[in-house]
């Protein structure tokens, strides 16, 4: 098989078939396969597209182009959620206790990563104690024990991905549907999940800023799990501005324990509710989604997806008292407040720039290197929709520095105020399965 001959035979709209989509990955990733020739087929996908089994046999290619992690020895169905990524997006932390408290087994493979605050793994770590440097074994004994763990991600997973992600990125070919799908799957399919639900994310916060692309995403990724016997299904939900109130490490994980109280933001709550929902449903512990919405609501009235936490926090080296006291996580030195500066309702809070406000304040990393300070960030007192009056606070800044003008600059043009009343985003705009 000549690579050139592959490439020609994308480039002219025909379909590669499996076991040339596996030479092109195996090769790639072994270095048989050199990157300018890579640049060239990626940009042809680009253009011409794949086919449904296409991008199916390309997501199994990389998911078998390095480890793959056995989840084999935990009892039940794995769910695993993916989302698309946004700002303040505390969804993770509230629902691996909220679906374990129920008996859904939670086996969670994460990362540090780039971005406006860090990772679940750097947002958990703001709990002292917490450490997710554990061995395989231990992993999955916890989450038979507890339904609920969280590992740091092994360092040859979908090698495939991680070399044609680097290429896309200076290559223009990033914005791919197929291939921004089947590298998403991939991971979460090495990861070990049987089933997958998606929050794909939509609106200027969102990867994908546009409905229709948001759509056409989840569709795609769906299929891929779908046709590679693993249950899929997706929503799509709003991104336009922060999802809840808290945008930072120790702040989120505060919040997201309010939220498992069921005294959390609303949006928020009916996220994760609604996600956890269909994780509950695809793990086969609830016969409706409605059923599996009850037994949600339930644990999170009566305690049980806090002590879940709690247990979960204490089980991996983590103060668990912090889930009575959240004042004993790091706490920032100053808390200066942003106050408006008109009457009327806030009709704009623009996610990304938000974000971008955190991480001036060290929220998150701008480089791999770069240091997070766990205990900054934003507090929104208002969302989109509401009334405000000049002088009410409209976000609460955390910071360990005295003078916060860059951030206030920031969240100043970040936000828009209206004369007129204006109606609060939807919050999920559309279910794909
Ligand atoms: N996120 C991923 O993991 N892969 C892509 O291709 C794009 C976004
Ligand atoms: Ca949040």
């Amino acid at each position: 098989m000549r690579m050139v001959d592959l490439i020609e035979k994308k480039r002219d709209g025909h379909e590669l078939t499996k076991e040339e989509i596996h030479h092109i990955i195996k090769g790639y990733t072994a270095g048989d396969i050199p990157d300018y020739q890579m640049s060239a087929l990626t940009m042809a996908i680009y253009f011409q597209g794949m086919t449904d089994q296409e991008r199916a046999e390309l997501t199994m290619a990389m998911v078998h182009s390095g480890d793959t992690i056995d989840l084999g020895e935990i009892k039940g169905i794995k769910v695993d959620k993916h989302s698309t990524g946004g700002v303040g997006d505390t969804t993770t932390l509230v629902l691996g206790p909220l679906v374990a408290a129920v008996g859904v087994p939670v086996a969670k493979m994460s990362g540090r990563g780039l971005g406006h605050t860090g990772g679940t793994i750097d947002k958990l770590e703001s709990v002292p104690g917490f450490h997710v440097e554990i061995e395989n074994k231990q992993f999955i004994d916890l989450v038979n024990k507890n339904k609920l763990a969280v590992i740091g991600q092994s360092g040859n997973l979908t090698p495939a991905d991680k070399n044609l992600y680097a290429l896309r990125d200076v290559t223009a070919t990033v914005n791919s549907i197929p291939l921004i799908a089947s590298s998403i799957m991939s991971k979460k399919i090495a990861a070990g999940a049987n089933a997958i639900v998606l929050d794909v994310k939509t609106g200027a916060g969102a990867f994908m800023k546009d409905l229709d692309d948001s759509k056409e995403l989840a569709k795609a990724m769906v299929d891929i799990g779908n046709l590679v016997g693993r249950r899929t299904m997706a929503i799509i939900s709003d991104m336009s501005q922060p999802l809840g109130y808290a945008i930072g490490n120790a702040l989120e994980v505060k919040e997201a324990i309010d939220t498992l109280s069921g005294k959390g933001p609303k949006d928020l709550e009916e996220l994760c509710i609604t996600l956890g929902s269909y994780m509950v449903l695809l793990a086969e512990k609830a016969n409706s989604l409605e059923e599996a919405r009850t037994m949600l609501v339930e644990v999170m009235n009566n305690g049980k997806a806090l002590e879940t936490l709690k247990t979960f926090l204490v089980a991996q080296g983590g103060d668990g008292t912090v889930v009575d006291q959240p004042e004993k996580l790091p706490e920032a030195r100053f808390k200066i407040e942003l106050q408006a500066q008109e009457d009327g309702y806030v009709s704009e809070i623009i996610a990304d720039s938000v974000g971008t406000a955190a991480m001036l304040l060290g929220a998150g990393r701008a480089t791999k290197e770069s240091q997070i300070d766990l205990a900054v960030g934003l507090v929104l007192n208002k969302k989109v929709g509401d009334s405000v009056k000049t002088g009410d606070s409209l976000v609460t800044i955390h910071s360990n520095r005295e003078n916060v003008d860059d951030v206030k600059n920031k969240l100043f043009s970040s936000i828009s105020i209206s004369s007129n009343a204006v109606k609060a985003p939807e919050l999920i705009y559309a279910t794909v399965e």
